[in-house]
């Protein structure tokens, strides 16, 4: 799928006041820094649609992009991010949870993790709990361009042998570079492939 067209929409801190429209979404998740906003800019093509920064912590909001006129995009504030307060971790956190569970144009959720670190309790938590709600997601393995490419099968596959512990298969997944664009074709082919689908 090609991207024509991808256009900034509305932040906000609240689901209910989400955009009201009936096209499929899909919104990108994981701690903070793990590459959510540059993923969105890479698909899209564009530099800065979506903000990015070095400093964990740059994405506060629920953004909506639109896509090609006719699907949505979604950046979402990281999780596990330390060196904002306890009460503002609260709101992201509660946000993001209500996000999950009350967006009905939802399609499917991309969790993002660091290839370059080992599986971390709290993305594992966070499947688990995508998982107990049923919210759908593939996940994307960021930041691929920092290691060689048996270091990436390597990594995939201790990832994989930690969630075959407790899931039954693996999820859907995808290697990615923001950096190099690795990933590009295969992540937006599924997305098209899914939104024809419907
Ligand atoms: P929050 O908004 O804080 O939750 O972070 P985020 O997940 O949106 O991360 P962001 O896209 O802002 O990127 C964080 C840092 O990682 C930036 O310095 C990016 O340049 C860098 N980065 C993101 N993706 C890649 C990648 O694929 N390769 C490399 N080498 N660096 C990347
Ligand atoms: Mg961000």
């Amino acid at each position: 799928m090609q991207i024509k067209h991808a256009a900034f929409v509305v932040s906000n801190q609240d689901v209910l006041k989400c955009p009201k429209h009936n096209l499929p979404e899909y919104a990108f998740i994981g701690r903070s820094n793990v590459g959510k906003s540059s993923l969105i800019n890479m698909l899209t093509s564009r530099k800065s649609l979506a903000k990015t920064s070095g400093r964990p912590g740059k994405t506060q909001l629920i953004n909506h992009f639109i896509i090609n006129k006719n699907w949505y995009l979604v950046d979402l504030p990281g999780y596990g991010y330390a060196r904002v307060s306890k009460s503002s971790k609260k709101t992201f956190q509660k946000f993001i949870t209500e996000y999950f569970k009350n967006r009905e144009q939802l399609i499917s959720a991309f969790v993002l993790v660091d290839i370059r670190h080992k599986p971390q309790p709290i993305d594992l938590e966070f499947m688990q709990w995508m998982g107990e709600n049923t919210i759908p997601f593939s996940i994307v393995f960021t930041k691929a361009d920092k290691l060689k490419p048996q270091a990436i099968l390597n990594h995939v596959d201790d990832y994989k042998a930690v969630l075959l512990q407790t899931w039954e298969t693996m999820p859907n997944y995808f290697v990615t570079s923001s950096s190099t664009t690795m990933g590009k074709e295969a992540l937006l082919s599924y997305i098209g492939s899914i939104n024809t689908s419907l």
